[in-house]
């Protein structure tokens, strides 16, 4: 159970008791410092002035090694978001063909290219059948879900039983993979053919697997500049898992922000103080 300090056990309120002054005086000075410069740099922009008054928040604390796994979960799977979503294609050595969602995903390194997944395991225990394919063969695709393919993903998460195709079951027509054994789905704007690197289990229950991506498929609409790889990537549509129990986020509402050189920042630092 999640507890408040005083109170329950795992938690804790910041910033109301004498023990926390000391760290509650540091964090209100850089929350100052980093409202400043949010309010001379990109106020206007992000419509400041809405901004809240952080010197007066109040935070609770949570030791994980306190929660319990499912609240911990909650904690993770509630803030870190939107998360991408791969829509992975795998294969039993048999050649049945598997597909799952999971959004404990993102992409590692560009050189060589690299992807990890987190996979937990079944309800019931024993490994998820992503898992259990990918450790038999070592080659999986991922594919990236748009708001077109969501339905169809949500069916391809229903625990059927081993050795059932989610492919069937959600009607996903295939086209052939190019350096990998599993297919990968003909309708999804994006896919990566994916080889095993490593496993590495983190508890009995979860599993990060790291794999590298031999090749992209990406559907030619999409691209502004095939030759120079430049991707219309608002154009994809793509969808992101968000908190709770079936939420998602769409990848429209977009900003951009011009990042600094030193010379940039040096300036902008002297022209805010010399205007006060
Ligand atoms: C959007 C979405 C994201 C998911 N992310 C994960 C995840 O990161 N890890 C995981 O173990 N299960 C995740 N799941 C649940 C699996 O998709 C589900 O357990 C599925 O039945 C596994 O299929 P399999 O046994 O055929 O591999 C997710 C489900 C949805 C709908």
């Amino acid at each position: 159970m999640a507890s408040r300090e005083g109170g329950r056990k795992g938690c804790s309120i910041q910033g109301a008791g004498p023990s926390s002054a000391a760290a509650e005086k540091v964090h209100r000075a850089a929350n100052k410092r980093f409202l400043n410069f949010i309010l001379r740099s990109q106020a206007s922009f992000l419509g400041g002035g809405n901004l809240p008054n952080s010197c007066e928040a109040r935070w609770v604390y949570y030791d994980f090694s306190q929660l319990s796994a499912h609240n911990a979960y909650k904690l993770l799977v509630s803030t870190i978001v939107p998360r991408p979503i791969a829509w992975i294609v795998s294969q039993n050595a048999q050649g049945k063909l598997n597909c799952a969602p999971f959004s404990f995903f993102n992409v590692m390194a560009g050189d060589p290219p690299t992807m990890v997944v987190g996979i937990g395991s079944r309800e019931q225990g024993g490994p998820k059948d992503s898992l259990r394919n990918i450790l038999e063969t070592g080659e999986f695709v991922i594919h990236l879900v748009n708001e077109e393919m969501a339905r169809s993903m949500n069916v391809t998460a229903t625990p059927f039983a081993y050795g059932v195709s989610e492919v069937e079951k959600a009607g996903l027509s295939t086209a052939p993979s190019l350096q990998v054994k599993p297919p990968r789905l003909a309708a999804s704007p994006v896919a990566f053919e994916c080889q095993l690197i490593q496993t590495v289990p983190v508890s009995e229950s979860n599993t990060i697997v790291i794999a590298r991506a031999l090749a992209c498929h990406i559907e030619e609409r999409y691209l502004l500049d095939a030759e120079k790889c430049y991707v219309n990537t608002p154009e994809l549509k793509l969808i992101g898992r968000m908190h709770g129990a079936g939420w998602y986020a769409t990848t429209q509402e977009l900003f951009q922000m011009d990042r600094y050189t030193v010379d940039q920042w040096e300036s902008s630092q002297e022209s805010s103080s010399s205007s006060g």
